[in-house]
């Protein structure tokens, strides 16, 4: 084993003695994986390094192989099933068809076709998939493609869902879904050098960005398109506080569809935005959602979403950052990313009184 200071410490390497707190608390039992999110925990603790394990260490290979597994499996499976590799290929075909049409849209001034983007987009998640497994495939889609094509593609298919789950009318569904792949169309007019930078923005350049949702209906306002399509591209930046962009809106001025696609477009953000090697864990999406601040989100639908992607694991078993597992047996609506759990060893658990522990892997 190797002594490490936390500030050398990288994502993936495991501990290889337990780590405790000034206090005493034990804050990681020995042989866990470091992920980044429990390196800051560890920064947040104060504490100054930790023993890592060295890949000879036979003991811990036995420990570690075992806990890879079981996070990493599903994703595994997915990734080599048959039905995957259709939705690859399909999601493929859709995304170049969208480029193209966007292409066509911006270069030759052809008329965007709604109904045709609906149906192929829609082909993709009706012919094929649960409502589970949708998010799956989207997850796991994102080590293929990261394009702005593939954004408004899942943007597409996570606000029909959302759809769905609100109950909304067929035609309304369509719409929905047109909004999505339209509603990043102002991101083709900003320079893809600012776009595709890895580190932070500038101000200047963050002004521009800014731009791409009155650029995007600007060049929908041309088109033949149902208003709620151009109102969600021109206000999906804008959030119910008032803390968004580009008019600082307030809750009753944004529309319904801007509404559902904010939280779509936040949803396969921050997806995107990890990595996602262990596996897409809905808790820690959710708990980020609630650390920003639901209010932002309109309540109505952002409770229904979470709600409902929470639903999909009731009853799973879970492993928690302490290396313990059990199963979830009611949510907090108070709290959804902190339900109340049984543990496999017997004991109950409620995560609201545990600030320390949070869920780190659907296994
Ligand atoms: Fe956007
Ligand atoms: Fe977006």
């Amino acid at each position: 084993m190797t002594k490490t200071a936390i500030k050398d410490l990288l994502a993936g390497t495991y501990n290889a003695t337990p780590v405790y707190s000034k206090t005493g608390q034990m804050i990681l039992p020995a042989h866990t994986l470091l992920t980044t999110q429990q390196i800051s925990r560890l920064e947040f603790y104060g504490i100054d390094w930790v023993n890592i394990q060295d890949p000879s260490d036979p003991v811990a290979d036995a420990d570690t192989s075992a806990q890879e597994e079981e996070f990493v499996s599903f994703s595994q499976k997915l990734r080599k099933s048959r039905e995957f590799h259709t939705f690859k290929v399909d999601y493929k075909k859709q995304t170049q068809f969208l480029e193209s049409s966007f292409d066509n849209l911006l270069t030759k001034s052809t008329p965007v076709e709604p109904d045709k983007l609906i149906k192929q987009v829609s082909s993709l998640y009706v012919n094929n998939f649960t409502s589970l497994s949708v998010f799956d495939m989207l997850h796991n889609m994102r080590q293929v493609d990261d394009s702005t094509y593939a954004h408004s593609i899942n943007v597409a298919l996570i606000a029909r869902m959302l759809g769905e789950w609100l109950h909304l009318p067929e035609e309304e569904l369509n719409v929905l879904t047109a909004a999505g792949l339209l509603h990043d169309i102002g991101k083709c007019t900003i320079n893809q050098k600012i776009l595709s930078k890895p580190g932070a923005l500038t101000p200047t350049e963050f002004s521009q960005v800014k731009q791409h949702p009155k650029n995007g209906a600007n060049i929908l306002a041309s088109q033949k398109l149902d208003k709620r399509i151009i109102e969600a591209a021109l206000m999906h930046h804008e959030r119910c506080d008032g803390s968004g962009y580009p008019s600082k809106l307030k809750a009753n001025e944004i529309s319904d569809f801007a509404k559902i696609i904010a939280i779509a477009d936040v949803y396969d953000a921050m997806t995107s935005s990890r990595c996602y090697r262990k596996g897409l864990c809905p808790f820690e999406v959710i708990a980020t959602f609630e650390r920003e601040g639901l209010e932002k989100y309109g309540t109505e639908y952002i409770l229904v979403f979470l709600t409902r992607i929470i639903d999909t694991y009731m009853g799973n078993s879970v492993l928690l950052n302490d290396g313990s597992t059990g199963n979830i047996l009611l949510i907090n609506s108070q709290k959804l990313s902190r339900p109340l759990l049984r543990l496999n060893n017997g004991e109950y658990l409620n995560l609201i009184k545990h600030p320390e522990l949070y869920i780190q892997a659907i296994i």
